[in-house]
């Protein structure tokens, strides 16, 4: 029996660190012949973690321009996809989330008619601006998706109300727990910790969000300051994304300050050895939000609305949104609060055990009628 081609398709940071360990399984195994395609939506970010991981992508649509739009992102993959579709014959495409290139590749999949499998299915606020343009796209990539890998049972949830079939839907758990069980080592030096004592309070911060940039953002940074200003015993490392945008803002209201560390976006392995020896973190991101709860780190979410309700359940994850006055409260009663520090220090993985990327391979291999030999 021929090898079921299965076309991994991706193009940022967060959607290769989850999708590499699905595509280090294909490789693994003969049953399935694996073709990785990437849009480069972004380049640096995204060749960080295919170097970490190796892999090495059979396409590069290399699209990442400087001020890229939606529009501009969504009809460049669109039709450089085309071409790739018709050459590569995939049996079935694979996305992952809810980026630009995640809706583009499944537009380009149901229209080339492949069947196509979503990775971190299901997620939702219910608010179409929040986040944006993430929650559209997820929501559209679930229309047009005829296999559901879901993360946990919220999803699985979200997705039987929205009416999609449930012999589609697959709770898998989400992979970036597979990832972490690869990156997270507690004797990991870390170069850039190198002036940080051991009496030095470590918060981390990352904020990208597309709804959070201009003047709320600056509001953030701005009380950050002064936060870290009335906490001596504090020190900030913020690996700011690259995004001149956000970088000359977080140059510009955090910069030239001796305890607050902006640095480059740091290797995925070095970012989840600094999240687990921060005090606390501080994040936009949707992705810590899954980490952060495996490696018992409290989070400050800075977002007015979040789908990943299962971090907050578990007790590590509290939505403050962005007002800086209820991001002040929130840093203060956690540097100073040490019983409502312990309640949120407490390692719970609500996203699973590891093994997603295997269960995840086992599905589609009985979707299609393949042998068990793997
Ligand atoms: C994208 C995703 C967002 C995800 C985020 C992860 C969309 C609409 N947004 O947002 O869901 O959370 O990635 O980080 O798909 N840049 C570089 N080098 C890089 C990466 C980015 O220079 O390696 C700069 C470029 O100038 C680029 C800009 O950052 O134009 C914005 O990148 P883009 O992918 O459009 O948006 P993100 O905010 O990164
Ligand atoms: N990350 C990283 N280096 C950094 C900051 C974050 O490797 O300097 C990782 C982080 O561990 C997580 C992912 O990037 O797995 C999150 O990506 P991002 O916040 O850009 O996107 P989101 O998850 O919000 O879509």
């Amino acid at each position: 029996m021929a090898a079921l081609k299965v076309m991994t398709i991706f193009g940022t940071r967060p959607e290769a660190i989850k999708m590499a360990p699905i595509i280090k399984a294909l490789e693994k195994d003969q049953r399935f012949e694996s073709i990785v395609v990437v849009t480069a939506q972004h380049r640096q970010m995204l060749d960080a973690v295919l170097e970490l991981f190796a892999i090495k992508p059979d396409v590069d649509l290399n699209i990442m321009r400087p001020k890229q739009t939606l529009t501009t992102i969504t009809t460049t993959v669109l039709s450089q996809l085309d071409q790739v579709i018709c050459r590569k014959k995939p049996d079935i495409i694979l996305v992952h989330g809810d980026t630009t290139t995640t809706l583009a590749a499944s537009l380009a999949a149901y229209y080339h008619q492949i069947k196509l499998g979503h990775v971190e299915a299901g997620l939702r606020t219910w608010q179409k601006y929040s986040p944006f343009p993430e929650e559209m796209n997820r929501q559209l990539v679930d229309v047009l998706a005829d296999i559901y890998f879901v993360p946990t049972k919220t999803s699985q949830q979200n997705l039987l109300q929205e009416h999609h079939t449930d012999a589609q839907i697959y709770v898998t758990g989400n992979t970036v727990i597979d990832a972490l069980k690869t990156t997270v080592d507690q004797t990991a030096t870390l170069p850039f910790l190198k002036g940080v004592t051991e009496r030095q309070r470590l918060i981390l911060l990352t904020m990208h969000r597309r709804e959070n940039q201009g003047l709320t953002m600056r509001r953030i940074f701005k009380m950050i300051r002064q936060i870290i200003d009335r906490h001596p015993d504090t020190v900030l490392i913020y690996p700011v994304h690259l995004n001149p945008a956000i970088q000359s803002m977080a140059q510009e209201e955090l910069g030239n300050h001796e305890r607050i560390q902006l640095i480059k976006p740091l290797e995925v392995d070095e970012f989840h050895n600094l999240m687990a020896r921060c005090y606390l973190i501080m994040t936009d991101s949707g992705g810590v939000q899954e980490e952060a709860p495996a490696l018992g780190v409290p989070v400050l979410v800075l977002r007015e609305t979040t789908e990943r309700p299962e971090g907050v359940a578990a007790g590590t994850l509290r939505l403050v949104g962005t007002q800086p006055v209820a991001i002040e409260q929130a840093v203060d009663e956690l540097l100073t609060n040490q019983v409502r520090y312990q309640e949120m220090a407490h390692a719970q993985n609500p996203y699973g055990d590891g093994r997603a990327a295997e269960r995840i391979l086992t599905i589609m291999a009985r979707e299609f009628g393949l042998a068990d030999i793997g």
